[in-house]
């Protein structure tokens, strides 16, 4: 295990497509491994591949409840709203109320390739929405109704 340089917002990688995973391997686990310690270090509830350099539909999340790991995932099922401050670790002391579904199903596959689905509301919904927008080279800022003043 071991930690990642965490991507900002200058860099290119975060505005990038990311490639589907195909290889269920040693080597994706061992991302993902880096990914959870990293994003746990700085206090993170999610982190997505491209936010470590990494160009893979990879994602791992953790509200204080369970360690998620979702990869190639697609949300299939979104429903009400919700708007909550959001932050992102490739933005640090940046803050931003963002509107997302208040619930959201995802079908994933997890780090053996094994395909499961996953529900989410409030917070679990915020970060799955968040998460999988990194994969497709979008950032929070982008959907920001009215940036707040960090304290
Ligand atoms: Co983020």
């Amino acid at each position: 295990m071991a930690l990642r340089q965490v991507r900002y917002k200058e860099d290119d990688v975060l505005y990038k497509e990311c490639k589907e995973v195909k290889k269920f391997d040693e080597k994706l686990g061992i991302l993902l491994d880096d990914m959870y310690d990293t994003m746990k270090k700085a206090n993170g509830v999610g982190l997505a591949a491209p936010q470590v350099g990494i160009l893979k539909r990879a994602v791992v999340i953790d509200i204080g409840e369970d360690r998620i790991e979702l990869i190639n995932p697609q949300i299939i099922e979104t429903s009400g709203l919700q708007t909550g401050t959001e932050g992102c670790l490739s933005f640090p002391n940046v803050w931003g109320e963002v509107e997302r579904p208040n619930y959201v199903k995802v079908k994933a596959f997890d780090r053996y390739g094994k395909e499961f689905e996953l529900e989410g509301e409030e917070l679990l919904a915020r970060a799955i929405c968040h998460e999988c927008d990194h994969l497709d080279g979008i950032v929070f800022t982008s959907h920001v109704i009215r940036f707040v003043d960090p304290e």
